[in-house]
Formats: structure tokens, sequence, C-alpha cells
């Protein structure tokens, strides 16, 4: 889990997108985060702070002057040193105006001028009210401040006016969260991972695969962009949705990915490859899609080798670090330093693909790293996210090595 004892302080505001709020709650405690919850009065008109209480699982704070306090200590000083960060969702017009402001007439605009951690400030309100030069000038002054205010979406809003703000979706906010919490290391690193399967074109309606989901690459690609560094991802075809990376090449063949990862190899950092690609496709491919009955009784297939990406970019490394995975079946150890040292990668990830709970298209993923100091790590079953996370932190360390001998 991401955001494993997380302290997320949610200020929530009279806007009708309140009703989102529980469920933001619900994604930062699915994530392991503690959040603790202020409501403005207005906010209390949308939604009980029952609600937020039962879903949180804490007091939820309301009022400056609070007759019933959960401490005896200051409480506006106290929620402002506890919080890891700072989001208020929704954030209304009136809010964000009193934040530019600094005033400070109520728990959360008290809050908000003692806090230290980083602010997310997530608006949401009628188009027009958004639009308005007092709320535009408002939002910049808390851009110029430091703090981070989301976009909104367009859409058909509450009030039946179509256009910008909409807040964004509880997922997106998590996500924003979670970005905000990851430490920034890779900052000017250049990565280009690849991911998924290939597919092998026999005629025009039919291909050869192989069960690569693409999840791995994927979830490599969102932790190094959150973690700073500049991303290029290569991808075979995949129903995942497409992270925000800085440049996205979606490839077919494993000739494909050999043209788009040559293209990229020279000015990264790093080569992640997550890839499947597969190691032969068919000889020819028929223009006309092979009818059953021109092929008598059963159908040949000739095949001939693709090239191997990794040994190819393994050769032609320079400065860069390469990290290459092995799905083995048997002896993965010894399989998996065969692989290491032939393809003279940095740091190999061995999948064992025995498991029906981890590998290929699950979420989860039971590993072993082996690195060029030849020491073996087995990790335990983990998301694919945790495990990207993982496989960066070797990655980042070898950067500091490296930098530290030059
Ligand atoms: C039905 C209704 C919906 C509202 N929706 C919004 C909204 O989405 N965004 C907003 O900025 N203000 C909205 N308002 C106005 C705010 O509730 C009002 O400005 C209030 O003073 C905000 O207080 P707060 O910022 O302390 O929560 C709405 C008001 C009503 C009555």
């Amino acid at each position: 889990m991401q955001l494993t004892n997380k302290k997320i302080l949610l200020a929530v505001t009279g806007g009708i997108a309140a009703y989102k709020a529980p469920a933001i709650v619900s994604l930062l405690r699915k994530q392991g985060a503690q959040v603790k919850v202020i409501m403005t009065q207005a906010a209390q008109e949308f939604v009980t702070p029952l609600t937020f209480q039962t879903i949180s699982g804490n007091y939820v704070y309301q009022d400056l002057f609070d007759k019933k306090p959960a401490s005896p200590l200051v409480e506006h000083i106290e929620l402002a040193k506890w919080a890891d960060v700072f989001v208020v969702a929704p954030a209304t017009a009136n809010t964000i105006a009193k934040f530019a402001l600094g005033i400070a007439d109520d728990l959360l605009t008290s809050v908000y001028l003692a806090h230290r951690s980083p602010l997310i400030i997530v608006p949401a309100m009628n188009t027009f009210m958004l639009n308005h030069p007092a709320t535009q000038e408002n939002i910049q002054t808390l851009r110029k401040r430091g703090h981070q205010v989301l976009d909104t979406q367009d859409d058909l809003l509450a009030c039946q006016d179509k256009g910008a703000g909409k807040m964004l979706e509880p997922e997106d906010i998590v996500d924003a969260i979670d970005t905000c919490l990851r430490p920034k290391d890779l900052i000017g690193k250049r990565f280009t991972i690849t991911a998924g399967p290939t597919q092998e074109a026999i005629d025009p309606v039919r291909y050869l695969s192989n069960y690569s989901s693409g999840k791995m690459g994927y979830a490599l690609a969102n932790q190094a962009k959150k973690r700073g560094a500049k991303v290029t991802l290569i991808s075979g075809p995949s129903h995942l949705p497409r992270p925000k990376v800085d440049q996205f090449i979606e490839i077919k063949s494993t000739l494909d990915l050999f043209d788009a990862v040559e293209k990229n190899f020279d000015q990264s950092d790093c080569l992640i490859k997550a890839a499947a690609p597969a190691d032969f496709r068919p000889a020819q491919i028929a223009n006309q899609k092979i009818k059953k009955l021109s092929q008598g009784a059963g159908l040949n297939l000739e095949l001939v080798k693709n090239p191997d990406v990794a040994l190819h970019f393994g050769q032609l490394k320079q400065d860069q670090i390469i990290v290459g995975f092995a799905a083995e079946s048997q002896n993965e150890l010894e399989n998996g330093r065969k692989k290491l040292e032939s393809k003279n990668f940095d740091l190999i990830v061995i999948n064992n693909i025995k498991r029906a709970d981890a590998g290929f298209q699950t979420d989860n993923n039971a590993v072993t790293l082996l690195d060029q100091s030849q020491a073996a790590e087995e990790l335990p079953l983990m998301s694919k996210e945790d495990l990207a996370n993982i496989i960066l932190d070797r990655v980042s360390d070898m950067f500091i090595t490296k930098a530290n001998t030059k």
C-alpha cells in the first residue's frame, strides 16, 4: 500500500462536489493512509460530519471554538502540525479567496495560515465563478505561493451549465496526493520503459502474441514519473489506461519495439525492459486471410527469429543503466544470472511464472532481484506499484554510485 501511515488532512468546503469527498477518504484509507477531516459550516449543508467520522475512523473537526474538542491542545495548530499533506477538496471560490487574502475567521482558514506541509487545492465551482477575474487572480496568488492548485474538468455541471469547474475525480485527487508524497529522486533522469506484449502478424486478422498485460511496465512508468523522471513508455497493445508520461509510443511487433528503443536509447539514462517481445515472427505475412480449405488438413507456419532487443542494447550500453526481466519456470536464479551477464544488464527482475497469484496479467508480483554484485534479493508477494518503487530505489542508488565514482 503506497500511502501506509501517511497523514492526510482533508478539508471539505461548501460546494456540491462535497458529496464526492467521502470517496476520497475511503480511497486514502484503502491505501493505508490516516485521514483527519475538517468541514466548514457550509460543507455540513451538503454532507454530514457523521459520514466522514465513520469513513475516516476519526473525529471530524468543525469549529474553531469547539465546546467539546478532541484534545485540550490548540486544535488548529495541532492539525496543521499533524499533516504530511493538507488537501482541500472541494475548494469553494470563497475558501480560495480567503486563503489568498490570509483571512482566518474559521477553523479551516486558521489551519491554512498555520500549515507547514504541502497543500493541494482542488477547486470545484460553476464555470462563471471559476472564470471570474477575482477567482482567477486568487488561484494565481495561491500558485505563486507554491501551493498546488489542480485543474478542473469540463463537463455538464450540477447547475446544468456546461464548462470548466467540475471537481477532479477522487482517484485523480488521491493520485495527486500520492505524487506529492513521492521522493523526487529521479528529477533530471530520462527513462525509456518498455511494456506489454508484441503482436506478430500472420495475416490481416491473426497474430501470435503472449499473455503480458503491460501492468508491470505501466507501474514503472507511473512511479518513475511521480518521482520526477522524464519518461518514454514504449508499449505493445494493452487495455490499460495510458499513464501521464512525457512520450508514449505505441508499437505492435518486436521489430517496431526494436526501432522505438533504438530512437530513444542514446538519450536515456535508464532503459527498463518490462515488455515481453516475441522471440519469433511468421516468415511471411499473408496479404489475404488464410482460408481453412486452402490448407488441407493443417497449416505449417514458418517462424523466423526476431532480433534480441535485450542483447543488442546491452552490447551498445555506454553510461546507461539497463534493467531486464526474466520469466522463468525452473532454475530461476541460475537462468536469471546467465541472462544478467549475457545481456549486460545492471539489474534483473526474475519472475517466478509458476505462481498463480503473481506475474502475467495479475496486479501482484513475487520476484527475485539480482544485480552485478550477484547478491540475490527474494521479495515477498507485493503490488506491481510497490515493486516498481523497489526497482526504482535500486536504480536511484545506482545513479548515486555512478555519480560518486566519476
Ligand atoms: C446548492 C449550492 C451549491 C453550491 N456549490 C458551490 C460550488 O460548487 N462551489 C463554490 O465555490 N460555491 C458553491 N456554493 C456557494 C458556497 O456554499 C458559499 O460560497 C459558501 O459561503 C462557501 O463556504 P465555505 O467556503 O466556507 O465552505 C454553493 C451554494 C449552494 C447553496
